[in-house]
């Protein structure tokens, strides 16, 4: 069965060229979304993504379920786990076990949070990584022995965060620094820069056109919650919010469309609603799309 072609972008800027495994709007996939999800198709969702600790080693019918949909749609894993800032050492079990079930279900890419959630045990939480030159050796570092495991690139995503431990650099600094030393992909969250930009009074475009989009494999967009006017959280639990399509819109704007994922992790509403969300990632990425986006040699996946 053809599973998906890759396509490349140019940047504009710096003419380095970006490698999507993945095309147009995707939805993240949930145990509980496997029986709502059920009649979908490529036309409603062009690509999925999924936590592999939620999937690995999933058995029994839920499993049968999990690879009627790796089957029919193209997958990205998007790990919450393998607490790439931490100074534990690194999980090498739980990448062997990434790498298999990638394997074993065809998933195209492997990305991660540019944070950390472990300090010789587990902190459920992604907690923010220190803005400094160390911190940037040491993560790059980390980035890199994954990607000798995994065999190819990872791309990082933006976190939000809500307090900032030791800053001798800003955090646009510290995510291009770390892109660049690692030489991986950016996964850009455009809600998480608009959480950010709340919380720590800075301007969600300015930061926008500093990353390195040429680096983005694709874009993540969510809803978060209203703590205070001044105080946002990341809950991925509400619909997508005006500003946030607004900071999508000028993402595309300013580099071009790319894939882009609606990220419900919580408060799920009914399908109809999740795919009207999808709905308007398309309608944007069709005002933005560009004539330079040309396909690469095919990568077709026979599964
Ligand atoms: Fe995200």
């Amino acid at each position: 069965m053809l599973h998906s072609s890759s396509t490349s972008t140019v940047d504009q800027v710096s003419g380095t060229r970006v490698e999507r495994l993945v095309e147009g709007a995707g939805l993240g996939l949930r145990r509980s979304l496997l029986e709502p999800l059920a009649d979908l198709t490529c036309d409603d969702v062009q690509f999925m993504e999924v936590a592999p600790e939620n999937w690995i080693r999933l058995g029994g019918r839920m499993g049968k379920q999990f690879r009627q949909y790796t089957e029919r749609f193209p997958f990205v894993c998007h790990g919450l786990s393998l607490s790439i800032g931490s100074t534990d050492p690194l999980d090498m079990k739980l990448l062997a076990d990434i790498k298999v079930f990638m394997q074993d279900h065809n998933i195209l890419h492997y990305t991660e949070h540019l944070s950390y959630c472990s300090d010789q045990g587990h902190l459920y939480d992604l907690m923010p990584i220190p803005f400094t030159e160390e911190a940037v050796q040491h993560v790059a570092g980390r980035i890199r022995q994954v990607q000798d495991v995994l065999g190819q690139r990872i791309s990082m995503e933006n976190v939000s965060y809500y307090c900032a431990p030791q800053q001798e650099m800003t955090e646009i600094e510290f995510i291009n620094a770390v892109i660049a030393e690692a030489d991986c992909d950016l996964l850009l969250d455009v809600n998480n820069i608009y959480v950010n930009s709340i919380n720590h009074h800075y301007d969600a475009m300015d930061f926008l056109k500093q990353l390195p989009a040429e680096r983005a494999t694709y874009v993540h967009v969510a809803g978060h919650y209203d703590e205070a006017t001044d105080l946002r959280v990341d809950t991925h639990g509400a619909d997508v919010i005006d500003p946030v399509w607004k900071i999508l819109e000028a993402a595309y704007q300013h580099f071009g469309a790319m894939p882009t994922l609606l990220e419900r992790d919580f408060n799920i509403p009914p399908v109809a609603e999740l795919l009207s969300e999808v709905q308007t990632i398309r309608d944007i990425q069709a005002r933005y799309a560009r004539s330079d986006r040309q396909a690469s040699p095919q990568q077709a996946l026979i599964v």
